[in-house]
């Protein structure tokens, strides 16, 4: 197996600082090991979906029989951690313009937008007439969310209109007993569990991402398999990607970095920098610490593309205030490798450019950027893949959900709750019901 590379040498914390905030992580890594043999019982539980045969199996027999009618468009109806793992691992797979050419398509029904959810739903129509199947999975932990249950109305009643076996194309994913779970078994849909205890940022490799995942033919033993190994590694010794992760993140906050910039220099991988903006934004930013006391604590994550953002982002970089920490991530190229023509005049417009892929051309921007932020003692890592294969995307999940535990931990927070998200959705509910 290829395993992903990754360099916290350039994160400009001290040897002693290192050993002072792992040895601080000793009973974080008590609770992970613990965590690892209790299955779901504990709030560590995602730490177990990558080893988990049995929910693998459910996912794939839902899939093999799902996939036997041939659907021609998935929508996966769902929010927050209830789509952005997904959306994250399918971009990085199978790329960002997969819909042009790939089959199934899939469409995402997230915000309540007007314009966006009247799209999807002409696009589900536009199958249906042509007598093709659509699969609908609607996703929610809570089974109450407002936005998913909105789009998800919407799109199964359209579904309804069109096809008397609509039961076959619609599924649900949600936590057992939920109201959802009850309204989707009363009508009659295949409904997959969410295991107890998996929050919704951390239950990418639960059937919320499994299942639409492997409508599109992604390998999910690999993902798994990736993420497995990462979760092994990281649950071995002290001195782990894990942990050095979260402790250089926390040193770094601790010299005033408060935000954390991850700077992918792929494309493909935007939506994966959004997941972790969600990972990281949800577990650590809290108004109260462990023992409820008002602290208001976080790091505010930030996602760049490299090299495009270097044209919007790179003098308040290297010129602006010393606030940020980056995490830089790499892919190494190995599809075709596109490649400047030689002897057509362009060497005249950029010197050395003549004759180099593109791939060679990304990394010498890359290896300038970080020589730029070595000389402005600019702090950052770097983690290389060494492809975008499911088994590599596995381990880079994986590892930043265990970092973003041993991080809440550091900084004395439940990386685990959202109680604020909560109150914008009682909020909410409060402006439905008196307009
Ligand atoms: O991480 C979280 O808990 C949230 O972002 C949720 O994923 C999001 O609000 C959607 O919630 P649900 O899956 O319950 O519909």
């Amino acid at each position: 197996m290829n395993s992903i590379r990754i360099n916290y040498a350039p994160s400009l914390i001290t040897k002693r600082q290192l050993s002072m905030n792992l040895s601080r992580l000793t009973p974080s890594m008590q609770r992970m090991r613990a965590a690892a043999s209790r299955k779901y019982a504990t709030d560590y539980a995602s730490l177990n979906l990558p080893v988990d045969r049995g929910s693998l199996g459910r996912v794939q027999k839902l899939v093999k029989e799902k996939r036997k009618l041939n659907p021609t468009l998935i929508v996966v109806a769902g929010i927050g951690g209830s789509n952005l793992g997904t959306i994250a691992v399918q971009e990085a797979v199978l790329g960002a313009s997969y819909n042009l050419n790939g089959r199934p398509r899939i469409l995402y029904a997230d915000t309540v937008d007007t314009h966006s959810i009247g799209f999807i739903r002409k696009e589900i129509e536009k199958e249906l007439r042509k007598e093709k199947r659509v699969i609908l999975v609607g996703v929610s932990k809570s089974g109450g969310t407002t936005e998913t249950i909105a789009n998800f109305s919407i799109l199964a009643e359209t579904i309804k209109r069109h096809r008397k076996d609509y039961r076959r194309l619609i599924i649900v994913t949600t936590d057992k007993g939920s109201r959802y779970w009850s309204f989707a078994r009363q009508e009659g849909y295949a409904v997959l569990e969410i295991p107890k205890n998996v929050g919704g940022r951390y239950s990418v490799f639960s059937p919320v991402g499994l299942f639409p995942l492997g409508m599109l033919g992604i390998d999910l033993s690999s993902l798994l398999k990736g993420a497995a190994q990462m979760r092994k590694l990281c649950l071995g010794s002290l001195r782990n990607p894990a942990a050095v992760g979260a402790a250089t993140i926390y040193a770094n906050w601790k010299k005033g970095k408060t935000i954390h910039d991850t700077f992918l220099f792929a494309k493909d991988l935007e939506s994966l920098g959004k997941w972790y903006r969600q990972l990281m934004g949800e577990s650590i930013g809290k108004e109260k610490d462990l023992k409820g006391k008002k602290v208001f604590r976080g790091i505010t994550p930030t996602v760049s593309i490299g090299s495009t953002d270097l044209h919007s982002m790179a003098q308040l970089y290297l010129g602006g205030p010393y606030d940020k920490y980056h995490s830089i991530i790499t892919v190494e190229e190995t599809g075709p490798l596109q490649r400047v023509p030689r002897g057509k005049g362009y060497g005249a417009l950029v010197n050395h450019v003549e004759g180099k892929t593109l791939a060679a051309i990304m990394d010498a921007i890359v290896s300038g950027v970080k020589a730029a932020f070595i000389k402005g003692r600019r702090p950052f890592n770097a983690i290389h893949l060494p492809d975008r294969s499911a088994e590599s995307i596995g381990q880079l999940l994986q590892l930043k959900m265990m970092e973003m535990m041993h991080l809440g931990h550091l900084l004395n927070v439940n990386p685990f709750d959202q109680p604020n998200v909560e109150d914008y959705k009682i909020e909410t509910k409060r402006f439905l019901e008196h307009p």
